[in-house]
């Protein structure tokens, strides 16, 4: 791995920021570039660099891949428009459902479902159209570290697994926070001026859902997922962890609904404590909060009939399910 993490404590803040600016600037020239916003973090930071070194010569565009959480395209193009940066929302849910259709391998979902069909089938064709040589984007060292250890092949990691962009899709890729793992970023993001919501945003993975839903990701898979991350999310947003999750898995069990069976599907809450998700545990959470969250997931999520906690840690197990 060919980059230098820049830690915390090295990081000087404000030149940090001139100089990716002006790596931007240089590199881009006269041209145009684009960038993706997920409204993570990342990509948000990505954002207002690329943003202060390009003005209008840099296009953003979020990608509507129908496996984002509820009503995100909506807060991330109402979030930059206050900051003054437009966002074109792309319509890409048929690529993406069409390309996840029949694959339930963890690995082939995000290289063939996610990964090929954003950079290549998506994100191609619209460079192409714009005209632009450029693609900024919110690789951080983590994502790096383990896609090149070979635990998961994180969506937005190329180089490292041997792809040249410039000759697969037409496009240099820029990275301008690589070197920093999401504590680092997080301060990044606020000298930057993206409000607490996006920098002190929980992480969320680019696969999306479809990290979270075990086995194929079906339109139907994720609505379920999506569902029950609302009510999870809002039930242990006060409970100081670094992350949670609910995940639909593949196999169903017998419940019990009304006085009939009902051979349903399980979903397990996950919640974790770490602070830069190399190695995490599991949230000592009360367990009436638990059994609070296992009340609304059964009897709002249809089909639902039970809900596990994970109690293990990472390792031996990943944060995301899948
Ligand atoms: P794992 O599951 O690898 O997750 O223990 C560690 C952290 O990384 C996030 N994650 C991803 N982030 N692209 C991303 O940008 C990905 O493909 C990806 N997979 C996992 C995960 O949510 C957790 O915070």
């Amino acid at each position: 791995m060919s980059v230098n993490e820049i830690g915390e404590k090295d990081l000087n803040v404000q030149s940090f920021i001139e100089r990716q600016v002006a790596e931007i600037s240089a590199a881009v020239g006269g041209g145009l570039a684009v960038n993706a916003l997920s409204g993570g973090v990342d990509s948000s930071t990505v954002t207002l660099l690329g943003h202060r070194a390009l003005g209008n010569r840099l296009k953003t565009y979020f990608i509507d891949n129908g496996l984002m959480r509820e009503g995100e395209p909506q807060f991330v193009v109402e979030t930059f428009r206050k900051l003054g940066v437009p966002v074109e929302i792309v319509d890409a849910q048929d690529a993406f459902f069409s390309a996840l259709k029949g694959l339930s391998d963890p690995e082939e979902k995000r290289k063939i479902g996610i990964t090929r069909t954003f950079y290549r089938d998506v994100f191609g064709p619209l460079v192409k159209r714009s005209g632009a040589k450029f693609l900024l984007q919110g690789t951080i060292y983590t994502d790096v570290e383990e896609t090149v250890a070979g635990i998961k092949a994180q969506h937005n990691v190329l180089a490292q697994m041997g792809i040249d962009t410039e000759q697969a899709y037409g496009y240099k890729v820029l990275e301008p926070v690589i070197a920093l793992r999401k504590p680092a970023v997080r301060l990044v993001a606020k000298a930057l001026g993206l409000p607490a919501a996006i920098a002190d945003r929980p992480p969320f993975p680019g696969p999306a859902l479809t990290a979270r839903v075990i086995g194929e990701a079906t339109r139907e898979r994720i609505a379920t997922a999506r569902k029950a991350t609302v009510i999870v999310e809002a039930e242990l947003a006060d409970a100081g962890a670094f992350q949670c999750m609910a995940i639909l898995h593949e196999d169903r069990v017998t419940g019990i609904r009304a006085g009939a069976r009902e051979f349903g599907q399980q979903i397990e809450v996950r919640c974790w404590d770490t602070r830069d998700a190399v190695t995490a545990a599991p949230t000592r959470l009360p367990f009436d909060k638990l059994t609070r969250i296992a009340d609304r997931l059964t009897s709002e999520v249809p089909g639902v009939v039970s809900v596990t906690y994970n109690v293990t840690g990472k390792p031996p197990s990943t944060m995301e399910a899948v």
